[in-house]
């Protein structure tokens, strides 16, 4: 039987004013040093409070891009994972980014090592380059274009009404979605995400059975069969909203927990359980969160704020081929909603 999703406890061995007490020395060094906390959908609840609470963000990793592009603070902390954090460092060189703990990586980021990756673009001169933003900055650099799990299928389908053909790296799933949808011709890399990859279509079927009022929101990194069983494939952001809007009472989805807190505040009343991660005998039903996202919590950003570690540095002529490729994605999301926007008034 699923259980509805619950906050986990906070950590046994502090108690509520020892919590507060490390809230507001944050909130303070934040202040003093002029920075803002950035946070990922997937992160604990604690930090996604703090960073609404103290003037940052959270939000997916489009978003968090743009969010540190614009912000005016000299320091952006990441809580995330490093490919957040390098892009933030990408698009704002003259800024100091700071992630929570520098060893939060991505599977997808270290299954497409740049060494690699060039040679298979290399074998491929005819095809345009497009990679997910779960990338190494190295592999940004070799890209033409740089896309996020919210504007894939748009950057794509535009690419393919050009006749462009497409190499796609390095998710795997993501990359056969977008080639569903958009019909596109597309060279896929093998890579894969390891909290996505291990949602199983059949379990989601049988839990489908046994909820037939729920709705199910599929994060588009997760395979072909589960996203089949979707009634919305997004990107975090889309399936928060998806949450909100749909008139279900009842969610199942298919993406990193840490998303349930948003989902609960969009949407309070509604129940969210989580798809099933595993097969039949498993002793973990449901084990859908991030290894590295986990990686961040309040402790290790006082530590981070009062020492100033874990800070990102790209060599400079990386950053400077890498920025042409994450801005043209930037160029192309603004002039969409623009285009989106002029429609909605005529
Ligand atoms: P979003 O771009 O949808 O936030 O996804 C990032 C990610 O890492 C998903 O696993
Ligand atoms: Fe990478 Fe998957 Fe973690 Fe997202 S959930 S950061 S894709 S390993």
């Amino acid at each position: 039987m699923q259980q509805a999703f619950a906050v986990s406890p906070l950590p046994t061995a502090q108690t509520q004013p020892d919590r507060s007490a490390l809230i507001t020395r944050i909130k303070r060094l934040l202040v003093e040093q002029n920075a803002v906390l950035i946070a990922h959908y997937y992160t604990a609840p604690e930090l996604q409070e703090l960073a609404d609470a103290s003037g940052g963000h959270v939000s997916d990793s489009l978003d968090m891009a743009r969010f540190g592009h614009d912000s005016s603070a000299k320091t952006l902390i990441v809580a995330g994972v490093r490919f957040m954090g390098e892009t933030a460092k990408i698009l704002n060189p003259e800024k100091r980014v700071l992630m929570i703990d520098s060893a939060a990586t991505c599977s997808l980021d270290d299954d497409c090592p740049a060494g690699a990756f060039t040679a298979f673009c290399d074998a491929h001169p005819d095809r345009t380059v497009v990679v997910y933003a779960n990338t190494s900055a190295a592999v940004k650099a070799r890209a033409d274009w740089v896309v996020t799990s919210s504007i894939a299928v748009k950057v794509v389908a535009h690419l393919h009404a050009q006749g462009k053909k497409i190499l796609w790296a390095p998710d795997k799933h993501l990359g056969s979605y977008v080639q569903q949808v958009t019909g596109a011709d597309m060279l896929l890399w093998d890579g894969s995400c390891v909290v996505h990859n291990q949602f199983k279509a059949q379990m989601l079927a049988e839990m489908k059975v046994t909820h037939p009022e729920a709705g199910v929101l599929v994060h588009p990194e997760s395979p072909a069969g589960v996203v089949a069983l979707a009634d919305v494939v997004g990107s975090t952001t889309a399936l928060i909203k998806a949450a909100k809007d749909l008139p279900n009472q009842t969610f199942i989805v298919a993406t990193d927990n840490g998303i349930f807190h948003k989902m609960q505040e969009a949407a309070p009343g509604k129940i969210f359980l989580e798809a099933p991660t595993a097969g039949m005998g498993a002793t973990c039903k449901s084990c859908a969160h991030c290894p590295w996202m986990a990686m961040n919590n309040l402790e290790k950003l006082a530590q981070v704020l009062e020492t100033g570690s874990n800070e990102i540095l790209i060599d400079e002529a990386i950053r400077q081929k890498a920025i042409i490729s994450i801005q043209r994605m930037l160029d192309f999301a603004q002039s969409s909603h623009r285009a989106i926007m002029g429609n909605d008034n005529a």
